[in-house]
């Protein structure tokens, strides 16, 4: 029996290629801009907070000198950042990493904040939206791209209390499958990685306290944002005739994303 085909490793190196990361100053998106250049990816980072931009892009360049890294810090709620990261080059990459995100509150709708709304409303959807109708055409005409959207399992299956958030996401999930058929047989991979609990600065900020923020997750093991950025590279790397189209990730002691099992509870 001949066995040599199964042992020639098919993953192709990520190493040159480029990736714009949005939402990399802190959680998943720090975490993926770390992968991505250990798998030596040069990247343009985004995020408001340009003290974490500064930092991050030089504690890279310690460890990876030889990498190209971008940063530009633009709020992505407002439509002229758009514009700043287009002026900037970030749109000519290879890799998109669409995960700038937020959730805020767990109110019922009736009882819900409309300015709670509107921010995730701006950046779940309308600027998640826009960066990729700006980078799509740059990829096609190149002949390659990649985009993965950072989607949820509240996109999925939805919960009370997480109205317009869990409607983001599910807005996020129908906009990937549509470009998905749309550039079908383009060597356009379009991936939605849709985790569930995440521990990361979103419950803190969601719930506007670090108390409560760190309730979420008590008596239970969350996912982290390694666990969700090693799937990520793992799925880039993949050869390109493979296209994860969606992955939901689950922390083993979530069920559901209302059925969440605590010790000691
Ligand atoms: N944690 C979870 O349980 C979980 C589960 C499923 C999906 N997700 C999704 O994963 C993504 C990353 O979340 P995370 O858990 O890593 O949370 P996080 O630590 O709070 O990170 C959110 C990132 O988005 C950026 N961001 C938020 N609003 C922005 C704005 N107006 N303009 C520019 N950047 C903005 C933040 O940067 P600045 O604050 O510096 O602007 C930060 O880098 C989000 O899309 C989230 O919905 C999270």
């Amino acid at each position: 029996m001949d066995l040599s085909s199964y042992f020639i490793n098919p993953e192709p190196a990520l190493a040159g290629k480029s990736a714009l990361v949005t939402g990399a100053s802190s959680g998943i998106g720090l975490a993926s801009a770390c992968r991505l250049a250990e798998a030596g990816v040069n990247l343009k980072l985004t995020g408001r907070r340009l003290e974490r931009l500064i930092e991050l892009k030089s504690a890279l360049l310690e460890r990876f000198p030889k990498l190209l890294i971008d940063i530009l810090a633009t709020d992505l709620a407002q439509p002229a950042s758009w514009d700043q990261l287009a002026q900037a080059g970030f749109y000519e990459v290879d890799i998109l990493i669409n995960n700038a995100g937020l959730a805020h509150g767990r109110d019922k709708v009736e009882t819900a904040r409309f300015e709670d709304w509107q921010p995730m409303i701006d950046v779940n959807i309308t600027a998640a939206f826009e960066i990729t109708r700006r980078i799509v055409p740059g990829m096609l005409s190149r002949g390659q791209g990649d985009i993965v959207c950072l989607g949820s399992a509240a996109g999925i299956y939805p919960y009370e209390g997480g109205s317009v958030y869990c409607a983001s996401k599910a807005a996020l999930r129908s906009f990937c499958q549509i470009l998905r058929r749309e550039t079908a047989g383009q060597n356009l991979r379009v991936m939605l990685m849709a985790p569930g609990m995440v521990e990361t600065e979103f419950s803190t900020r969601r719930l506007n306290s670090p108390e409560a923020g760190k309730a979420v997750y008590a008596g239970m093991t969350p996912l982290t944002e390694n666990d969700v950025a090693r799937q990520l590279v793992f799925a880039l790397s993949q050869p390109r005739h493979v296209n994860w189209d969606e992955l939901l990730l689950m922390a083993t002691d979530q069920g559901w994303t209302d059925k969440v099992v605590r010790k000691n509870a």
